[in-house]
């Protein structure tokens, strides 16, 4: 048997919404119950780029917390009207970023090439991308999901060797699952995910997570899959109470 990462990871993906203003609200009410949670459970909010400096000035350095953005461009500065560079998000103290997340797929029209050359940047930058990949509910009806996640993990991960992959996160989020409330069942999800860590060497430890509709009831079910080391959650890391909640449950 492959061996398997024991660590727990848990992405809030906050996608367009809080203001700064609301963004720090959520970590005053989110910060005092970090006592109260298992110190064993990786934590990072991926939060809008207007929202990184003031969160980092309230946590400051070194914190439990980790501060996510939700893209970058491969470029580190230049002429690209709108866009946000690695330096950028250094300066604020951002350790992760998500890439290819399937909304940036279908509205930006992010290919797998786009995916890869960010992840690369991101890695000889010492950030952790979080490479998202999931199959559309035609591409599952046609049973193409392993076929789909396996290509486009390759493609993301393309031209890597094995210890640059293995500084990666992974995360395997249905397209169909997620903001639906229509949960992937857990056994249809880990074996997505034992496909995703069999596509690429260097994967064997990578954390990957489940997305799509995950929340606190049902954050504990996931984890108890052998494949299933963490969740990249969208709706219910929005208010407090309920991502603390889902740290609670994730140990
Ligand atoms: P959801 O979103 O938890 O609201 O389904 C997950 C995601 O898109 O990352």
């Amino acid at each position: 048997m492959m061996p398997q990462t024991s660590r727990r990871v848990l992405v809030a993906n906050w996608k367009m919404n809080k203001t700064c203003v609301q963004a720090i609200d959520f970590l005053e009410a989110f910060i005092p119950q970090l006592p109260s949670l298992p110190t064993d459970v990786e934590i990072v909010i991926a939060a809008p780029f207007t929202a990184l400096a003031a969160m980092r000035g309230r946590l400051g350095v070194d914190h439990r917390i980790k501060l996510g953005a939700q893209n970058v461009h491969p470029q580190p500065s230049g002429a690209y009207t709108g866009e946000i560079s690695i330096p950028m998000l250094q300066e604020l103290g951002v350790t992760h970023v998500i890439v290819g997340h399937s909304e940036r797929r279908l509205y930006s029209h992010e290919t797998d090439a786009d995916i890869n050359a960010k992840t690369r940047v991101l890695l000889a930058a010492d950030l952790t991308p979080i490479v998202a990949v999931g199959e559309s509910s035609d591409e599952r009806d046609a049973s193409h999901t392993i076929d789909r996640v396996v290509s486009q993990t390759r493609g993301a991960l393309y031209g890597l060797i094995p210890d640059a992959v293995a500084r990666t996160i992974l995360a395997y989020e249905p397209i169909w699952a997620i903001g639906t409330g229509r949960n992937c069942a857990v056994a249809d999800a880990a074996a997505a995910m034992a496909a995703i860590r069999g596509a690429v060497d260097g994967l064997a430890e990578v954390p990957i997570l489940y997305g799509g509709s995950m929340k606190p009831e049902n954050v504990r079910e996931y984890l108890a899959a052998r494949d299933i080391n963490g969740g990249l959650v969208g709706g219910a890391a929005l208010a407090p109470e309920s991502f603390a909640e889902m740290i609670r449950h994730a140990a």
